[in-house]
């Protein structure tokens, strides 16, 4: 199932979850015990908003993320001074750190293919000591299922106990506490403490280099992803019309195409090009890295890099996270226009941005 036909099941019992229930309160209350500074909170997956008062009443400012329309309604009635997103966490940018990120029963909603990926943005999101305490299941492996238990059609799937652990460790965070506390239920709770040491960054780490003939083939593969093109609007290029458009990119003098490293790692491409007499920036990052603010780290690193002015660029409006790269980077909208299908991009609505 997709997050949003997880979102369109919660819409359906959302009633449900309007309770006083303290489930999990206790778990969450020995995470917040590792929190050095009580600022910010995120409560992923918030649901009705049943942990934000929790959360508020240990003195966090708590901001809510939740997928369902009706879910999030519900937390916004209970929590109207909250900060309160409406997007699912596979897609969403993390405005800011935060000391506490609590996301009870709702990761294991994520898609498998998205769920290495979302935990590792959430830990990167955590501020130096901040803590993360989540739910998964509790196999040795990879797992997802479907059932219909509470009515409607549900999905859960976890990485497994040792996957999830190796991803908290190489994103900096050492495990607190690791409990199977409905045993003998598969229900794992954990919480992670980000290092409170000097830790580079993802800015500090984000660099870019020109793109070299060597990389075409990882380009290549990078611009078939599905979800990728299904969130840029684009369609994209095979084997012959890949190979001949870079063969003319990189002989031209008028187009920079750097490659964007975080560390060695190759994530994706930024570049600036001339088109309709005008010149246009545009990035592709790999799926994996979304959301942990690189696209807008190397667009600044391009526009450090080049001085011509006005840039333009364009992005699908169902492209919420890119536009608000643009935004970020000082970009203004000039235009949304409706364009036809090409052999590039189907009919699609787009807005056009420009930095002068
Ligand atoms: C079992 S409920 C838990 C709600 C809340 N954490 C609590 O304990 O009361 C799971 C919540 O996760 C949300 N959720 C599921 N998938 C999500 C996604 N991809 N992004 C954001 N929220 C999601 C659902 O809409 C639902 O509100």
């Amino acid at each position: 199932m997709t997050p949003e036909q997880v979102a369109a099941s919660y819409d359906q019992i959302a009633d449900q979850w309007v309770d006083v229930s303290t489930y999990g309160f206790a778990q969450i209350e020995r995470a917040v015990a590792f929190v050095k500074h009580r600022g910010a909170a995120l409560d992923v997956g918030c649901g009705t908003g049943r942990l934000m008062g929790l959360l508020s009443g240990h003195g966090f400012r708590t901001d809510g993320l939740d997928v369902s329309p009706a879910m999030i309604a519900r937390a916004w009635e209970r929590h109207p001074e909250a900060e309160l997103f409406h997007a699912d966490v596979c897609w969403w940018e993390l405005p800011r750190s935060y000391d506490l990120i609590v996301a009870w029963d709702s990761m294991w909603h994520v898609p498998l293919a998205h769920q290495e990926a979302a935990l590792k943005k959430l830990c990167q999101g955590l501020s130096a000591g901040g803590v993360l305490v989540f739910t998964t299941g509790g196999t040795d492996g990879p797992d997802e299922k479907q059932n219909s238990y509470m009515g409607p059609p549900m999905y859960h799937a976890t990485l497994g106990v040792p996957h999830t652990l190796r991803i908290l460790a190489e994103a900096g965070c050492v495990c607190r506490h690791l409990e199977y506390d409905q045993h003998p239920e598969l229900h794992v709770y954990l919480i992670a403490q980000k290092s409170a040491g000097d830790v580079p960054t993802t800015d500090d780490l984000v660099r870019l280099r020109p793109v070299e003939r060597g990389d075409l083939p990882r380009m290549y593969d990078l611009q078939l992803d599905p979800d990728s093109n299904r969130m840029a609007a684009t369609i994209p290029r095979d084997r012959e019309a890949f190979d001949s458009h870079w063969a003319k990119v990189l002989g031209d003098p008028s187009v920079a195409s750097r490659v964007i490293l975080v560390g060695e790692e190759f994530v994706g491409i930024v570049s600036c090009f001339p088109r309709d007499g005008a010149d246009h920036v545009g990035y592709w990052i790999d799926r994996a890295y979304w959301g942990r603010g690189i696209a807008s780290r190397a667009l600044r690193l391009l526009l450090q890099e080049i001085p011509k002015r006005p840039l333009t660029a364009t992005a699908a409006t169902s492209n919420a996270a890119s536009l608000r790269i643009l935004q970020k980077c000082g970009f203004v909208v000039t235009q949304v226009r409706h364009d036809p299908a090409t052999d590039r991009y189907p009919e699609c609505e787009v807005a056009v941005y420009v930095l002068r």
